[in-house]
């Protein structure tokens, strides 16, 4: 049966460790391992601007021995109201996998129901699981480990970076604290799910509107851009009070670990002194991108 990846609770807590492990085999040698060899094509679609997704994918196909075949909405049939079904039934034929960054989940639930290749979610309005995943890793790196580690994280909690920390971070054995203003919080379908996913895995989740309260003694402090895309008219004073400030920092574990996934806004949502400074990770979270990215491809293609 094909595996697609649409959101982070698609990876069990043993699968997503076999490809967080993959991963951190991939970065030691990153032109090792061939398994588009071929090459084999893999289509990489955006209906939002990118930068990091677009650049690890590219590069991470052609590590992989693939050829990247990166595709705008703009200039494909797909933004001319081509189906969704239509267009993997074509891609299908060509390519050994699709990755997409869209709008609404429901899009990219409609691809890959209609998909015989593995459909990747390269970020929705719900979530950014392929994010999630170079998050983790460069937890790894930092902490060693994953289980009983603490991240909270500040800002939008109703946004796809809070909705796959929640899944993902629970997925992983992770407590999870999510501060965020009320009427901000995450969705309740994904809070329960990462709830029952906790349960499971000996982590936890707690949603709270007290900053303060969520950075205290956390190992990891993560933040987000406070208007997403496609959100550009918003109002985003009420997020104010959630910005990750040296304050903030001053609260959590002494070796706390400061992830952002980027682009970030200096003194919008993180002090610069707080994103440039000794705690932040947020370079080595992004080339993980990268690395992450080439396990998941590698393990949804060879499973
Ligand atoms: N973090 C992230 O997904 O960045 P891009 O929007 O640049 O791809
Ligand atoms: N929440 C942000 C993440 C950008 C990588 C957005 O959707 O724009």
């Amino acid at each position: 049966m094909t595996r697609h990846f649409l959101r982070d609770d698609d990876l069990s807590p043993a699968e997503q460790a076999e490809v967080l492990a993959l991963a951190a085999e991939m970065k030691k040698d990153r032109f090792a391992h061939k398994p588009l060899a071929g090459p084999r094509s893999v289509a990489i679609l955006f209906d939002k601007p990118s930068t990091r997704t677009r650049v690890s994918f590219m590069a991470g196909v052609a590590d992989l021995g693939g050829n990247p075949l990166v595709i705008d909405s703009q200039t494909s049939q797909l933004g001319r109201g081509e189906t969704i079904a239509d267009t993997a039934k074509v891609l299908e034929r060509i390519c050994s996998a699709i990755v997409w960054r869209t709008f609404g989940q429901s899009r990219i639930e409609e691809m890959a129901g209609a998909s015989s290749v593995p459909v990747v979610n390269a970020l929705t309005d719900e979530f950014h699981p392929c994010q999630i995943l170079a998050d983790l890793q460069t937890v790894i790196e930092a902490k060693g480990r994953l289980t009983g580690v603490t991240l909270a994280y500040f800002g939008d909690g109703a946004n796809n970076m809070a909705h796959s920390y929640l899944l993902g971070g629970a997925t992983a054995g992770m407590h999870v604290r999510i501060a965020a203003p009320e009427g901000h919080t995450p969705s309740p379908d994904v809070w329960h799910r990462a709830e029952e996913i906790s349960k499971a895995t000996g982590g936890s989740i707690e949603v709270t509107t007290d900053a303060r309260e969520a950075a205290v003694g956390a190992d990891v402090l993560a933040t987000d851009t406070w208007s997403s895309m496609g959100q550009d008219a918003k109002d985003t004073a009420i997020y104010e009070p959630y910005a990750v400030t040296e304050d903030l920092v001053a609260l959590a574990k002494a070796d706390v670990s400061v992830l952002h996934c980027l682009p970030a806004y200096r003194d919008k949502e993180i002090a610069a002194s707080v994103l440039d400074g000794p705690h932040s990770v947020v370079w080595d979270e992004a080339e993980n991108r990268l690395h992450a990215q080439k396990a998941l491809l590698t393990w949804l293609l060879e499973r």
